[in-house]
This record gives structure tokens, C-alpha cells and sequence, in this order.
């Protein structure tokens, strides 16, 4: 039974006024001023597109319900704009959590990641929890990923991890070079490319090489270019199988959240 307090009622009663506005509704402003730019975080400081403030602001209202009619939307668009298939894009909470997923995946105590020096530090991260062996290769002298060295660094390699353009040094390694690495790292390796920089870059992106290559992860953030960091919108792009291997940590993060503990 649902017992209806004096208290319960009053408050109900101090709400329904602010359910005739609409005013949460309309999106708020940008922010007053910029007061800070953190660059160890690559935010953005001035925050969503007004019309990005505008869809978010009116989703509040379906926040009750899970949001995965929005997710494959999502998914089915990007899908389009880039001319691949709809289960070829998963969206997760971030590019981040895609990419721990994929390290969980793919790397293991007899296989191991294989990343540039410096580099973004989640993959190794990720890699020492899941008690893999890691193996940092310097960037060349033009700071681009060493890809030879990369490609000879561990014959039992599980990942091989590329930023491009690379956090923290914000250099492109050549297309030619990324795709030497595709067609020779070590077998059953997968290769995960990170985008979550290229729309700042004139370098073409390696989303549509999914078509071709099912041992092929790539990974984008809205968290960069659309300056959404706080929304957690992050898509990972590969084949079906591929994406099927990170879905499982997906359950299993939201059990052991259940469980009390975190992943
Ligand atoms: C290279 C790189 N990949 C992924 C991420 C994580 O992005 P997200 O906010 O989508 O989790 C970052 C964040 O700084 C990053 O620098």
C-alpha cells in the first residue's frame, strides 16, 4: 500500500506549480564566462551548441525511461552519415569506458597491449588491471606512432592501441602506415584506433575500413569537437562480433554496481 504523508503532500503540493512551466524545457544559456581551461582534461569550456543545449534540456523530461530508442537513433545516423552498417556502432558512456571494454576484451595475462609512449594512459591502465602485459614503443622522431616497432613489440599482442591524432602530442601517424599496421600485426590481434580528435585534423578517418576489416575497433567521443564531455556520449565502431565482445562488460559493469563494487 502507498502510504500518503502530510509531508508527501506538501511537497507534491510545492511542485505543481513547476509542472505548468515548461521552462526546463528551454535551453539555458551558454556559460556567463570562461573562467578556466583545463588542458590535462581536453574540455571544452564553452560547452554544447545552443542546439545541443536545446535537445538535452527538452530530453529531461524522458529522463524516467531508458534511452535506448535515442541510442540506436543514434547509432542508425552515424551508421548513415558514414555509409556503414547500424550494427557496425555501438554508443556507450563515453569513448572511455568503450575503450577499457575493449583492453577487458582483447588483452589477457597471454595477450598483451602493445601502445605508443607517450600515448593516452586508459588503455595501459585498463591492461595492468586486467593483469596483461604492456608494451610502450617511443614515438618516432616526428612524434607519429613507430609502427614497425609497434608491429615487432609483442608477437602475442591481443590490442594494439593508436591514437590518432595522438593525446597528448596531437600528431597524425600517415594513413599508409595505420594500414601496414592492419594488415600486419600479430593473428588475432585487434587493432583500436582512437579518434576522438580527428574532426580537429585534415586527416581522413578509418571509420569506413569496417567494412573490410573485422578485427578492426575504431572509437569517437562527442566529449571533443561537439564540447559535450559532461553528456558521456561515446561510439565504437567494428565489426558486429567485435562489438558483441565489449557488450559483455557492459552487463558486467552494471552487475557489479549492482554487486556493490566497480569494474
Ligand atoms: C584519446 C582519448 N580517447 C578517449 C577519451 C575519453 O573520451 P570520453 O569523454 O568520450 O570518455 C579521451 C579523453 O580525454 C582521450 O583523450
Amino acid at each position: 500500500m502507498v502510504s500518503v504523508s502530510r509531508r508527501s503532500l506538501l511537497a507534491l503540493g510545492a511542485a505543481l506549480p513547476l509542472l505548468g512551466r515548461l521552462d526546463w524545457a528551454v535551453a539555458s544559456p551558454p556559460p556567463a564566462k570562461v573562467d578556466k581551461v583545463r588542458l590535462n582534461y581536453n574540455e571544452s569550456p564553452y560547452g554544447p551548441s545552443g542546439a545541443a543545449r536545446e535537445a538535452m534540456q527538452g530530453a529531461i523530461a524522458t529522463a524516467g525511461r531508458y534511452p535506448y530508442g535515442h541510442m540506436y537513433a543514434l547509432a542508425a545516423l552515424f551508421a548513415q552519415q558514414q555509409g556503414i552498417a547500424e550494427d557496425q556502432v555501438a554508443v556507450f558512456s563515453g569513448s572511455m569506458a568503450a575503450l577499457r571494454y575493449a583492453v577487458l576484451a582483447f588483452t589477457g595475462e597471454s595477450r598483451g597491449l602493445v601502445m605508443a609512449a607517450p600515448s593516452y594512459e586508459v588503455p595501459r591502465q585498463a591492461a595492468e588491471s586486467n593483469r596483461a602485459s604492456v608494451h610502450e614503443v617511443s614515438l618516432t622522431a616526428e612524434h607519429a606512432h613507430d609502427i614497425p616497432a609497434m608491429l615487432a613489440a609483442d608477437p602475442q599482442a591481443g590490442m594494439l592501441y593508436l591514437c590518432n591524432p595522438n593525446n597528448p602530442t596531437g600528431t597524425l601517424t600517415p594513413t599508409e602506415a595505420i594500414r601496414h599496421a592492419l594488415a600486419n600485426k600479430p593473428q588475432g590481434s585487434v587493432l583500436v584506433v582512437d579518434e576522438a580528435y580527428i574532426d580537429f585534423a585534415d586527416a581522413p578517418s578509418c571509420v569506413s575500413w569496417v567494412k573490410e576489416h573485422d578485427d578492426l575497433l575504431v572509437l569517437r567521443t562527442f566529449s571533443k569537437i561537439y564540447g559535450m564531455a559532461g553528456a558521456r556520449v561515446g561510439l565504437a565502431i567494428g565489426a558486429p562480433a567485435l562489438l558483441a565482445r565489449l557488450a559483455v562488460f557492459v552487463v558486467m559493469t552494471i552487475m557489479s554496481r549492482q554487486l556493490g563494487s566497480d569494474l
